[in-house]
């Protein structure tokens, strides 16, 4: 009997202890609630982003010339028929975001370079009106002690360079992506520390050479619905990003070579990422599971960590994926100094193995990719889920050497007619924002977190229909006059030392918590 209570007694301690250890995991899992700035290291930074072609308007204007996504956005594939001719007409107005910026207390602002603007037709003599905007935003951003993360390259290809041999199809575009990256670095690099080659270089290759749902709008059947532009979705999303892959180590290495020493700054690569998790727990979904890592993100990163792309990739798509010369694999490994994340949503993946019989698969069609939830491809809000996130920075620290990460992409969907009470958001970024307090807390090699987006942009497929800025742009209003939603707000609050759990109807009734927005009135 005494024997039996003893026992008793130590289960009941197991059944605690055991309770205390789920729920400590559940809350973990869940993303802190409550937090500060202070919280987060000082040199871990805070900011938020726009893109060239989704900010600075001007389209032809001090002799920019088109890139792939005017010329897409003009074949009216966008929504409504919309384009980025003026967008937020940042080329004129970017004193007043920076002053924006400032009131919101952004410590890092990340924005694009047009390519086609600075040097246009993509090769040849740099364009003195552009440099003079480059480095008066550059400048106006130091001044203001906001640390510029530039990325290179953000979907805005030089229709020029894909007319004359293809774009990311040729080989050739290895030396012009350098000679670009050159004049960035000698231009912008003596003030600029952080650069981005390429962005989001494995939906860049999945979406423009495989559906073809953006520029340059490659695909072959039964793989898409508008076969005009040609394409073979077979082949070409992998031949896109091995030319990615090499153009993006040669500009790590003129960097390392040529600037390293003198200008002390880091270079990486950008990949979109999304929560994976298997539609059940059968093997066959979590096989699939691994194989949608591997063919997402493994994709860029294991190339840049081994010198080689996944076993499974190999394996599935055969002498469809191009190889390494033992050269190009030494040059690629290693190239990066820090990988900027996007992460936006979750998804769920099934093994889809089937498709393998009839061998009609395009890029990664052996898995299904799918959500219970709003398609991708439309204005929905997202889903609040930050355990996506903390899913991938476990699978970044786990499997790709824990590489310094800035999270260079999050925030929420609206539709960008919306109220400026935009709550989803505010609680969309304490989500996520904690959740990257947990995994910093975890051990991943976290850097940064810059927001999507600064202001309303034009947001690429979706035209100006929907929306993820802080600052709502008014498109009817000529002057494009920005007013701050409640998202700036809490934003500015967190990032001034507030309380993240601030109750967003505070910060609305007692001005006293914000800062911003007396700007405009
Ligand atoms: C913390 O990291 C470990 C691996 O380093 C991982 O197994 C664990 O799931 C992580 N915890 C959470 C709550 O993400
Ligand atoms: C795509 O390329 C592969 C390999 O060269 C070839 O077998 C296939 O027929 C091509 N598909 C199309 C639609 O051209
Ligand atoms: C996901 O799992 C459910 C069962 O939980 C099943 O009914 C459904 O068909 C699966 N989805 C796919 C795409 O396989
Ligand atoms: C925004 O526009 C959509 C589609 O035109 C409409 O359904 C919705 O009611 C509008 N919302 C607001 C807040 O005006």
């Amino acid at each position: 009997m005494k024997v039996m209570m003893e026992n008793n007694k130590e289960l009941l301690i197991l059944f605690i202890t055991t309770l205390v250890v789920l729920l400590n995991l559940v809350l973990g899992v869940h993303g802190a609630e409550k937090y500060t700035r202070h919280d987060f290291p000082n040199d871990f930074v805070f900011g938020s982003g726009t893109s060239a072609y989704q900010w600075e308007g001007a389209a032809d204007e001090d002799g920019r010339t088109p890139s792939v996504w005017d010329t897409y956005a003009h074949d009216g594939y966008v929504h409504g028929g919309q384009n980025g001719d003026v967008a937020c007409d940042g080329y004129h107005k970017y004193k007043e975001d920076v002053k924006l910026m400032v009131e919101t207390g952004l410590e890092a602002y990340r924005f694009s370079i047009s390519w086609s603007r600075l040097i246009p037709n993509g090769r040849g003599p740099v364009n003195p009106k552009a440099l003079e905007f480059y480095n008066n935003l550059i400048n106006e951003l130091i001044s203001n002690g906001i640390q510029p993360h530039v990325t290179l390259h953000n979907f805005d290809f030089p229709q020029a360079l894909e007319d004359e041999y293809g774009g990311w199809l040729s080989r050739k575009i290895i030396r012009d992506f350098t000679n670009y990256a050159d004049v960035c670095f000698r231009e912008f690099g003596d003030r600029v520390s952080y650069w981005i080659t390429i962005n989001e270089a494995n939906i860049f290759s999945a979406g423009g050479y495989d559906e073809g749902i953006g520029p340059p709008h490659h695909c072959s059947p039964p793989f898409c619905i508008d076969k005009s532009k040609g394409g073979n979705s077979t082949t070409e999303p992998y031949l896109a990003l091995h030319h990615i892959l090499l153009a993006h180590s040669s500009a790590v290495r003129l960097y390392r070579t040529k600037y390293k020493e003198k200008q002390n700054g880091f270079v990486g690569i950008s990949v979109y990422s999304f929560g994976i998790f298997p539609n059940t727990t059968t093997e066959k979904d979590i096989l699939a599971s691994q194989r949608a890592h591997d063919f997402y993100i493994g994709w860029v990163m294991e190339p840049l960590l081994l010198g080689d792309y996944p076993t499974s990739m190999k394996k599935n798509a055969g002498a469809r994926i191009p190889t390494f010369t033992n050269h190009e694999s030494k040059l690629v490994k290693g190239s990066y100094d820090f990988i900027g994340l996007i992460h936006y949503t979750n998804f769920n993946i099934a093994d889809n193995s089937l498709v393998l019989e009839n061998n009609l698969r395009d890029y990664y069609a052996d898995m299904a990719v799918f959500r219970d939830g709003p398609d991708l491809f439309t204005n929905a809000e997202y889903p609040v889920e930050p355990w996506g996130l903390i899913e991938q920075l476990n699978h970044f620290k786990l499997n790709y050497g824990n590489p310094p990460i800035f999270i260079y992409e999050n925030g929420q969907r609206t539709e960008s007619n919306a109220t400026l009470q935009d709550v989803s958001r505010v609680n969309y970024l304490q989500g996520y924002i904690g959740a990257t307090l947990d995994a910093l807390r975890n051990g991943s090699n976290l850097k940064g977190y810059i927001a999507w987006s600064f202001i309303d942009l034009f947001e690429l497929l979706d035209g100006y229909e929907s929306s993820f800025g802080l600052y709502y742009v008014d498109q009817s209003d000529p002057e494009l006059k920005r007013y701050p939603k409640l998202s700036a707000k809490w934003y500015s609050w967190f990032l001034k030392g507030g309380s993240s759990s601030v109750e967003a109807i505070e910060l609305e009734k007692d001005p006293s918590h914000v800062s911003i927005g007396h700007f405009f009135y």
